[in-house]
């Protein structure tokens, strides 16, 4: 239904947008049929077409002006047209002869309606194609950003390696908030892209209920600021490495334990793990938080799908997960018993960060593990890492109670080899500590 809806509205599209803006319309088209897959962006290069959308832009303003007042515009086909501007021409835009800053303020004060809908009776998000190129929209920047004051920390290492220098970003944004919904310019610089990498198609009434929420509080990561010196932190990932490792008592050693998905730190476990958890990192089909023994950890949700913002919903009202229906099976997760003040949604920028900037776009997704690293990069001055780089001498996890071997799990979303290379760089470049081990 909606992609007919979609196509009737196509029709009527009574301006002629030239065949650039055809071809976006295409592609829009395109990612719908792919609507329960990911958008994978990479299919198509834009520098294919190359087309001006400036002067389209002035001839759109010069055709507009014409209108009377109380037109109504073709919502799909304005908002079209304004974010393949936005997206990388604003110097033309500014230039174009109606001296439009590009500005929502500027565009409502020209056309005299709101071409957004800018308020909250905004309910559907509007329609942007899809940007093309992952790396096309610039990262957003966390204005709460202070850098450490720790002599040696995480970026330092930007002053030796060149590599580690065009990748890392200090100030990029980690953390959904209010405002990247409630305040329209934030809200449209997400719209470019589907989760997880933005939240173009997400439904905003979704996303405005989540922030909103009155069990979101949101709080600062650090409640009295950062801590002082120096952070040390462990990431435990579930590599089968740690099984008899006897790594517990470094691990807590740490100012900062970060965990994700099987998370077992109790019993027989704690001696190769340790058992604090600072952070811990979930989705909806990998969440054990029952696992996690830890009082005071925080907890990170990572969204992947539409189907995780009614998980979040219903998670932040105490109900059950939503039921879920995937490839003929009918999925009941667990319900999430967490204490929903500790809860921090991670930002679709940074997984686009870590994916284009760290892992060269290969794959579909980033892994949690790596996101859950590159936060502990972001968050901590030194950073060990163990249970990573899949050896494939050890079983797969440390809790397996028979060998698995690493080919048996389905690792099709993922490029396994890459994270691995990824993990030796970082610790080659002297970024973290990659935990090893003689046999
Ligand atoms: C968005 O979510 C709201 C609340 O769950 C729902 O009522 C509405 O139908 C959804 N909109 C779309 C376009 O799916
Ligand atoms: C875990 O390590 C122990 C020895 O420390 C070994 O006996 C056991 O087979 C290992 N488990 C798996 C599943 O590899
Ligand atoms: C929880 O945090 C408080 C205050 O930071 C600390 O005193 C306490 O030891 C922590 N508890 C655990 C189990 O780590």
């Amino acid at each position: 239904m909606a992609i007919l809806r979609m196509l009737c509205k196509y029709q009527s599209l009574k301006v002629s947008l030239g065949a650039g803006v055809g071809i976006y319309l295409l592609l829009t088209l395109v990612s719908f049929g792919f609507n329960k897959v990911i958008w994978s962006p990479r299919v198509v290069h834009r520098d294919k077409f190359n087309t001006n959308f400036g002067d389209h832009f002035d001839k759109w303003v010069a055709h507009r002006q014409h209108l009377p007042r109380s037109s109504v515009f073709d919502a799909n086909s304005d908002r079209i047209f304004y974010s393949n501007i936005q997206g990388y021409s604003d110097k033309k835009l500014s230039s174009s002869r109606t001296k439009a800053d590009g500005s929502f303020a500027e565009l409502k004060r020209l056309f005299g309606v709101d071409v957004f809908g800018g308020d909250s009776s905004d309910v559907n998000p509007p329609m942007l194609p899809p940007s093309l190129n992952l790396d096309e929209v610039p990262f957003m920047r966390d204005s709460h950003y202070k850098p450490s004051e720790c002599p040696k920390t995480v970026s330092s290492i930007t002053k030796y390696s060149r590599w580690f220098r065009e990748r890392f970003q200090p100030d990029i944004k980690i953390l959904l908030e209010r405002t990247d919904v409630d305040v329209y310019s934030d809200y449209y610089k997400l719209l470019h892209y589907r989760l997880p990498f933005g939240l173009r198609l997400s439904n905003k009434t979704q996303l405005t209920t989540i922030l909103n929420h009155p069990s979101f509080t949101n709080l600062p990561l650090y409640a009295e600021g950062r801590p002082q010196g120096c952070l040390s932190c462990a990431v435990v990932g579930c590599g089968g490495i740690l099984n008899g490792s006897g790594a517990g008592a470094e691990i807590d050693s740490h100012d900062y334990v970060f965990r994700l998905n099987r998370a077992l730190s109790t019993g027989r476990y704690a001696e190769d793990v340790g058992h604090k958890t600072s952070y811990y990192t979930f989705f909806p089909e990998s969440m054990h938080a029952k696992d996690v023994e830890d009082k005071n950890a925080t907890f990170f949700y990572a969204m992947f799908k539409a189907y995780d913002l009614d998980y979040a919903i219903n998670m932040l009202n105490n109900d059950d997960p939503p039921r879920y229906f995937s490839r003929g099976r009918l999925y009941h997760l667990r319900k999430p018993n967490i204490d929903k003040r500790k809860l921090k949604i991670i930002h679709p920028d940074f997984f686009r960060y870590v994916f284009t900037r760290y892992l060269d776009n290969k794959a579909v997704r980033p892994t949690t593990g790596a996101i859950v690293v590159f936060l502990a990069l972001h968050l901590c001055d030194e950073v060990d890492i163990y249970g990573f780089g899949y050896d494939p001498r050890f079983t797969l996890h440390y809790y397996d109670r028979t060998f698995q071997s690493h080919t048996d799990w389905g690792t099709a979303l993922h490029d396994v080899d890459n994270e691995r290379e990824l993990w030796r760089k970082l610790h080659e470049e002297g970024a973290l500590r990659l935990f090893k081990r003689d046999l």
